[in-house]
């Protein structure tokens, strides 16, 4: 892999800025936001007053910790425009959740904002190993997504040629990367795995693509499917995150030459990490609930946003900008099996340590009886398919999980192909549980 690594005059002078003028810039940003906010959002008016907070009583960073958060139910309350902190006329763009747990998130965006987010876009990509004129590879979906045009805008931003593919249709995806000679792809982690399957089927060595730089985010992902697929493309593969309440992708992104954890932008977005049950802040370094307040957004102001994404916060490395650690789940994908805490990652990191698995799997839930049982199901190399073979990857993965998780779990190893595939971000848990 070729080093990549920016030139250090090509970065924003705020990324390499030092801590004390990141902070005075935040505070000053930071009195805005909420005062915007309160002015301006009858919801945030209303339960700042409830708080007995005001913006003006801020006088440094840690009184945010004083303010009320925001939830996923008081933006469903306000739908669909009601936390909108502009006359709807001057938002240029909205985009919204899917809506699948319930009624969408809509956001928006005035022209400010989404050249904002452009720029940031842009900082993520060239801290990924992206140079302008490269060519990009966009497979995260478009439309109400904020993947797709949110990548998408920021290669433009950041000088590169951008193909708008989209998710799904996989061997058009091979064709154009190698017709085009894409550098860099931006993609689910959990599709990438897709379009590597079927550069095997079209009998194309992917080690041999055009890719040089992967972008996935979206869903977790482990460090040891970094390995994987960095081997498998010869290509770096680099952490993205973002949520749409918040902006989208590029809230926070890995730099090519460390692959440390993901650099939040803290010049936009002010990051706190709570103890989910109590909504006490945590010092850096522990692990907690990620809580993100908006500084800069002028149509959809964000305050003390709880974001149920696991994490911790950790000194700044290839830039003063504090990091984030790899997400190790969300709070509602945490499974507790017997006690015992469990995430998809973690299955995701024993799986990949298994000869004769592919990085395909999902985990089914049931209730067997008054107790519940978790499956993995997970599925067979082509020359791992032998009734032998699977019986031994089989074995070998329950040890492992068994060992490394604490959980017994049943396994399921399918024949090549078995395990169903994703375009967009993968559904790792079937729930067959009843509802409560
Ligand atoms: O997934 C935005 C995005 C698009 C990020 C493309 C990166 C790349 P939402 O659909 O609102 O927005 O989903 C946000 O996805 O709260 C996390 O739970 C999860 N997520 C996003 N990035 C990562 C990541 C987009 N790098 C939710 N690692 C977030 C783990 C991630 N989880």
């Amino acid at each position: 892999m070729k080093d990549l690594t920016p030139r250090r005059e090509d970065l924003d002078p705020i990324e390499i800025a030092s801590r004390d003028e990141i902070t005075a810039l935040q505070l000053k940003r930071m009195k805005w936001s909420l005062a915007h906010a309160y002015n301006n959002v009858p919801h945030y008016k209303a339960s700042f007053d409830a708080a007995g907070v005001h913006p003006d009583d801020v006088t440094c960073l840690a009184d945010l910790a004083r303010f009320p958060f925001t939830m996923k139910q008081d933006l469903r309350a306000n739908y669909p425009f009601g936390m909108f902190a502009v006359p709807r006329s001057d938002v240029s763009r909205v985009h919204a959740s899917s809506g699948t747990t319930g009624q969408p998130t809509v956001v928006g965006y005035t022209k400010n904002d989404i050249s904002t987010w452009a720029d940031v876009m842009a900082r993520t990509m060239r801290a990924a190993g992206t140079r302008p004129g490269d060519l990009v590879h966009v497979a995260y979906g478009y439309g109400l997504f904020t993947g797709g045009l949110g990548a998408h805008y920021g290669a433009e931003r950041l000088g590169c040629t951008v193909v708008p593919v989209s998710g799904g249709m996989t061997p058009r995806q091979v064709t154009l990367i190698e017709d085009f000679q894409a550098s860099t792809i931006m993609v689910t982690p959990s599709y990438a795995l897709s379009i590597l399957d079927e550069y095997r089927a079209q009998g194309r060595d992917p080690r041999e693509s055009p890719l040089q730089v992967g972008i996935f985010g979206a869903e977790p992902w482990t460090n040891s499917m970094r390995t994987e697929i960095e081997a498998a493309f010869d290509m770096h593969a680099i952490d993205i995150f973002g949520l749409s309440e918040v902006m989208g992708p590029g809230v926070a992104g890995e730099c090519v030459e460390t692959k440390d954890g993901l650099h939040i932008w803290e010049d936009h977005f002010y990051p706190e990490i709570i103890n989910p049950q109590t909504g006490e802040v945590l010092p850096d370094g522990e692990l907690g609930e990620l809580v993100i307040t908006s500084l800069t957004k002028e149509a959809f102001p964000i305050i003390r946003y709880r974001t149920r994404d696991l994490t911790r916060l950790l000194p700044g490395t290839a830039r003063s900008m504090r990091r984030m650690e790899k997400i190790t789940g969300r709070t509602d994908d945490m499974m507790i099996l017997r006690g015992v805490n469990v995430f998809p990652t973690q299955i995701e990191e024993q799986l990949l340590k298994v000869d004769g698995l592919t990085p395909h799997f999902q985990i089914r839930l049931d209730c067997n009886g008054r107790l519940d049982t978790m499956t993995v199901l997970c599925e067979a190399k082509e020359d791992a398919a032998s009734d032998d073979a699977r019986g031994m990857a089989m074995a070998d993965l329950g040890k492992r999980i068994k060992q490394m998780v604490g959980v017994t779990v049943k396994i399921e190893v399918a024949q090549p192909g078995g395990v169903a595939r994703s375009e967009g971000k993968a559904v790792r848990i079937v729930d067959n549980r009843p509802k409560k």
